[in-house]
């Protein structure tokens, strides 16, 4: 194995880390950072359990080198909010009950925060095809931000209603 240096700022907190190159960001989180709120479900980008904010942008963690995000700022579930003090959309799904065994939670709302993100920078999604028509984000448009991550659960409709809350 080829071991590199890479520098992350996680949650704010800026470090320098070896790791064998062939890494991915999602096993340097939870084997090295110990930051296991980021989950594993397929490691093949299909699932969105492992949905992390790099930058200001989502990503799925499991498809990518940890080595690429040199210099990067990376939020995981545990760099929204803590118990005492959650995260607005964290206090969102727990109100409406955005999950059932909890599992790919963290990356929905990894997603969720990003997705509003991505409104405020005007960035389009496939289903609006007129801005102007719209309250600020409609229950299909959630739908189709949100669809790359699974919940095997079906706890759908209310993981819409909390982003529609904090959206709204
Ligand atoms: Fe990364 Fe499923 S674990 S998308």
């Amino acid at each position: 194995p080829v071991t590199s240096r890479v520098t992350l700022k996680v949650n704010g907190r800026q470090q320098t880390i070896a790791v064998d190159t062939r890494t991915t960001l999602l096993d340097l989180l939870r084997e090295q950072l110990h930051l296991t709120g980021t989950k594993k479900g397929c490691d093949q980008g299909q699932c969105g359990a492992c949905t992390v904010i790099v930058d200001g942008r989502r990503i799925n963690s499991c498809l990518s080198l940890a080595v690429m995000h040199e210099g990067s700022e990376v939020t995981t579930i545990e760099g929204l909010g803590t118990p005492e003090k959650l995260h607005p959309m964290q206090a969102a799904f727990v109100k409406h009950d955005g999950y059932q065994c909890g599992y790919c939670t963290p990356g929905q709302i990894c997603s969720a925060v990003a997705v509003l993100d991505e409104i405020r920078q005007g960035i389009p999604s496939h289903v609006t095809a007129d801005l102007t028509q719209r309250p600020l984000l409609t229950e299909t448009e959630i739908r189709e931000r949100m669809s790359g991550n699974i919940c095997r659960c079906g706890a759908y409709s209310n993981i819409v209603d909390a982003i529609v809350e904090i959206s709204g």
